[in-house]
């Protein structure tokens, strides 16, 4: 007789946690910034959730002479400095048994070996039935001996562990178009395709996923978001902090590369894409990867881009270094700090709205937004000189930080005249919700774990992400970039750009 169903067990139950099965999470590259500042403090900030399996291993690979015991006590350190959750010693106390390390460098077969037996070893000693995710937290010139590595011992393959195997892949993905092919042929060889994730961790930023809810949950969005109603659209993505001791991989890649190929593609098509048939993974993709091909790179690139580079100057009251002085970086570099885009989406929706996109180090503060302009209305029946104040409407998708959504329109300044002033409404994260949202890379390596791929842009949407880019990077080619002052707000050839074209940059 069959069981009726128990309904605390229905996977679209909200209350029920998920949880991935038993597994391995390897990370390669664990010394490094990103496994110290992201991704051990995910680990430890979903084990204190309660979203990670009983059957769970950290396995860190490096070439250090470290035993278990001299990594727990990093990763330790590490999690403590660096978790969004509160520490609890309980909480590590359970993990800490359940960390290891294999030493050796990329090219050590004997240390793969090594690794590929300490995988099989978890099925007996901690129930893990041939599970793991590898994360290639490392030079993208180191991926190809890892990949052969993972190949040769046959820890990429599915059918050999047992269980799954999957790969997570850090951006940058390539350095161009023909890179990434060749990337993705590389990482294709040794695992199956719907085994690769490649991680934008934008896409997991609570506030880049509520493009989608804003826009396809609600009515009163979608009838005005198009040419018919829509003026411009701007893309930002300020910071205040230099280059750090990044300079031997920055000053090779550039803003354009580093972030807007990734990051700002991926929040222009989250903007400008048409409503999915539903959100599972393929469709969402689909629909990005419609959008990103549909953009047009600008024909005059010397007039509808901006490439600058920072000077000496105060950020915050404090005083700092221009790009050229920081440590490890060429004199005479012309790499970019700074970028400004003025790009074209080739459909009916978009026709004739500029998307201008930018991003840049060393600007008056952190912000990244979305912000879309709306036209002014066809007839305003006011004396010109009560609607002084009075802007486009606009809707900014405040991504980070103060996270939220901001609806800017005109309203009447109390008293006897009829004066109309901008006023903002305002919808904040930390108001409306009681619940703190997950650091991206927590959502991210849960879904790796779980196998859920909708946050992770697939390999056509990376290639159609560089066909944008890279005529602009050839265009570039022996050019130097703007100097601008650290501390303001770009070179003033982007305010030039923008004011060609009767508009300006929003005071971000
Ligand atoms: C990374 C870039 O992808 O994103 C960095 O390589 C940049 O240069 C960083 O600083 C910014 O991330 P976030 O989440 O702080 O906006």
């Amino acid at each position: 007789m069959d069981l009726p169903a128990n309904p605390l067990r229905d996977p679209q139950d909200r209350r029920l946690p998920r949880i991935p099965e038993p597994c391995a999470l390897v990370i390669f590259g664990v010394t490094g910034d990103l496994a110290r500042k992201k991704l051990i403090p995910a680990v430890y900030d979903l084990a204190n959730r309660g979203l990670l399996p009983p059957g769970f291993v950290v396995l860190g690979f490096a070439r250090r002479d470290w035993g278990d015991g001299d990594f727990e006590q990093i990763a330790r350190a590490a999690a403590e400095k660096h978790a969004r959750t509160p520490w609890r010693d309980e909480v590590w106390a359970r993990l800490s048994g359940n960390i290891k390390f294999v030493g050796g460098s990329f090219e050590d077969d004997a240390a793969f070996d090594l690794l590929a037996q300490t995988l099989d070893d978890l099925r007996d000693s901690h129930g893990i039935p041939g599970n793991a995710a590898f994360y290639l937290s490392i030079p993208p010139s180191a991926f190809p001996v890892v990949l052969k590595q993972l190949g040769r011992t046959g820890m990429a393959d599915n059918d050999r562990s047992g269980g799954w195997r999957r790969v997570i892949v850090e951006k940058p993905f390539g350095s161009d178009l023909q890179s990434a092919r060749e990337l993705d042929d590389l990482v294709d060889d040794v695992f199956t395709a719907d085994d690769v994730f490649r991680i934008d961790h934008y896409l997991g930023k609570e506030t880049v996923q509520n493009i989608l809810a804003l826009r396809f949950a609600n009515t009163l969005f979608e009838p005005v978001w198009n040419s018919h109603y829509v003026d411009s659209v701007q893309i930002t993505m300020a910071e205040d902090v230099g280059i750090g001791t990044r300079a031997g991989f920055y000053d090779s890649v550039g803003t354009a590369r580093d972030v807007v190929q990734n990051h700002l593609l991926q929040l222009l098509a989250l903007t400008a894409m048409e409503e999915p048939t539903s959100f599972e993974a393929s469709e969402i993709r689909q629909e990005k990867l419609k959008v990103l091909r549909a953009i047009v790179p600008p024909k005059d690139v010397a007039k509808d881009t901006v490439r600058g580079q920072y000077l000496p100057g105060w950020v915050a009251g404090e005083r700092v270094k221009g790009y050229l002085d920081e440590d490890g970086v060429p004199p005479t570099s012309t790499t970019e700090t700074y970028v400004a885009i003025n790009l074209a989406i080739q459909n009916r929706r978009w026709a004739g709205v500029p998307f201008y996109v930018r991003a840049g180090k060393r600007l008056p503060r952190r912000v990244t937004e979305v912000a879309v302009m709306f036209k002014r209305a066809p007839h305003l029946p006011f004396q010109q000189a009560d609607i002084e104040m009075l802007g486009n409407n606009q809707l900014v998708i405040r991504v980070q930080p103060d996270e939220g959504v901001v609806l800017k329109f005109g309203s009447k300044v109390p008293g006897t005249t009829m004066e109309v002033r901008d006023i903002a409404m305002d919808f904040s994260y930390g108001e409306a919700f009681t619940e703190a949202s997950p650091e991206a890379y927590e959502r991210l390596v849960l879904d790796v774990l779980i196998g859920d791929k909708t946050l992770f842009p697939d390999a056509a949407e990376v290639e159609a992400s560089w066909a944008v880019i890279d005529p602009l990077e050839e265009a570039w080619e022996g050019t130097k970039p703007e100097p601008y002052r650290s501390g303001e707000w770009g070179p003033r050839l982007a305010d030039k750009m923008l004011g060609r074209e009767g508009r300006a940059w929003r005071r971000a």
